[in-house]
């Protein structure tokens, strides 16, 4: 490296643009931050002509961000093209092997490769940074990779994805419907290229997989991640959850289990007293729970240019000041494989809503189903259409009411039988909707 820091950038989007405007507008104090001038010397977009807000005309285009990557002018490959393979995954490659440190907020990237691209970025004595990739603009990766290595780690939970977020509180807060929240989302920058993998839990997921190598010292195993998104979200949950005194949130989770370790992503209760529960729009949270260290928890902007490029900022600021650690805090040939707990062994409390035939018996029937599995029942509430008033016997027999139950602690085996057993029983008109309710 030489007395300046220069930069390759490929991927001008939300964040790459993000990136030039956060570097214009500090000038010159970026030096004495990082101890040395930090320039953007070439830069790479799948289209140079396409109108931007940033004025991208100083610096040298480069057409193929593979040759960007290998540029010997650059000391560093700022990586904010995207996906998991492709393009992305051959460009960090090369710059790793010329030798090249590599920023990037490509999360798809490191959850499917990450164990194999920290091998080549130790092998070649470079950096691999990814605060970006994470949780947008909260400092997380450097907090587990440096900060919180004194503990034991038990637990690391949270929401990861501000486009989900957003969506649910948008529906919650103002009864918004799905499509219209997520619209505004994508109209303000937070969604992915394909929202399908914000919604459908992924991004999560990917996110999710980074911070359980970096809490566990194992190696990255997204395919491993218990996947749900939040498709399945009806008001009708919103409504009931807000009633039983909870909010549904998008949560990632990893914990360490007697069988393995527990990674999963889906919708979730959290009691509305809680510090989770109050997490909204795009704001991310990260939860950490340590041996000596206790709870932790960071709270702040998951998505969108400003913090996502503050987070590319504070890898280029540790590579400048040559702070230059493991990728995932361990050494790459020491992550330990990854032992997966099964889902089905999985411990805790669920929120069951059941299009019930309002019929003699039916009630008895499921909550017989549930003792069968050795399943407590909390609560169990038949809700009636608004239209029929209580206690005001005109109903007819088969007509569709909604029971919503709240379960003790009991595990998803126990859950996933009593289901099958009552859809069996022909009392239910549709799929049940089960929510897990985590112990916070
Ligand atoms: N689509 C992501 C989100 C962007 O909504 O959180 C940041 O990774």
């Amino acid at each position: 490296m030489t007395d300046r820091l220069k930069l390759g950038l490929a991927g001008l989007g939300t964040v790459g643009s993000g990136l030039v405007r956060l570097m214009a507008a500090r000038g010159s104090s970026l030096a004495s931050r990082a101890g040395k001038p930090i320039e953007i010397v070439a830069v790479s977009a799948r289209n140079k002509r396409k109108k931007r807000d940033v004025d991208i005309s100083q610096f040298r285009f480069v057409g193929d961000p593979v040759a960007l990557a290998r540029d010997p002018e650059i000391d560093v490959f700022v990586e904010l093209i995207g996906g998991e393979g492709g393009v992305a995954k051959e460009a960090v490659e090369a710059a790793l092997k010329a030798g090249k440190h590599v920023v990037t907020a490509n999360k798809a990237l490191l959850a499917h490769h990450g164990a194999s691209l920290a091998a080549l970025a130790e092998k070649h004595g470079v950096a691999l940074n990814f605060e970006a990739a994470v949780a947008g603009g909260i400092p997380v990766v450097k907090v587990m990779r440096e900060s919180l290595k004194g503990s034991d780690i038990s637990r690391v939970y949270g929401i990861l994805n501000g486009t989900c977020n957003y969506i649910l509180t948008l529906m919650e807060r103002e009864g918004r419907s799905f499509a219209e929240a997520l619209k505004e989302a994508q109209a303000e920058g937070y969604a992915e290229a394909d929202p399908g993998f914000d919604i459908g839990g992924f991004d999560t997921a990917h996110k999710l997989a980074l911070l359980t190598s970096l809490a566990f010292g194992t190696r990255p195993a997204f395919e491993s991640v218990y996947v749900e998104g939040i498709e399945t979200i009806a008001p009708a949950d919103i409504e009931a959850a807000d009633g039983l005194g909870y909010r549904i949130k998008l949560l990632g989770v990893a914990l360490r289990t007697e069988s393995g370790i527990e990674q999963r992503v889906h919708p979730t209760m959290v009691p509305k007293e809680t510090a989770i529960a109050e997490v909204d729009g795009v704001s991310n949270c990260v939860a950490i729970d340590g041996d000596f260290v206790g709870d932790v928890m960071l709270i702040g902007p998951g998505a969108g240019a400003g913090p996502t490029a503050s987070s590319v900022m504070s890898d280029l600021l540790d590579i400048a000041r040559n702070h230059i650690l493991a990728p995932f805090a361990t050494k790459a040939k020491d992550l330990m494989p990854y032992k997966k707990a099964q889902m089905r062994t999985h411990e805790g409390g669920y929120y069951i809503r059941l299009s019930v035939f309002d019929r003699t018996g039916a009630f008895a029937a499921i909550a017989t189903r549930m003792a069968d599995q050795g399943i407590s029942l909390e609560s169990i509430v038949q809700r009636l259409a608004s239209a029929e008033l209580p206690g005001v016997h005109r109903r007819r027999e088969g007509t569709p009411a909604t029971v919503v139950m709240i379960t003790h602690q009991t595990t998803e085996a126990a859950i996933r039988k009593a289901l099958q057993s009552i859809a069996r029983d022909g009392h239910v008109e549709a799929k049940p909707q089960m929510i897990r309710i985590e112990k916070l």
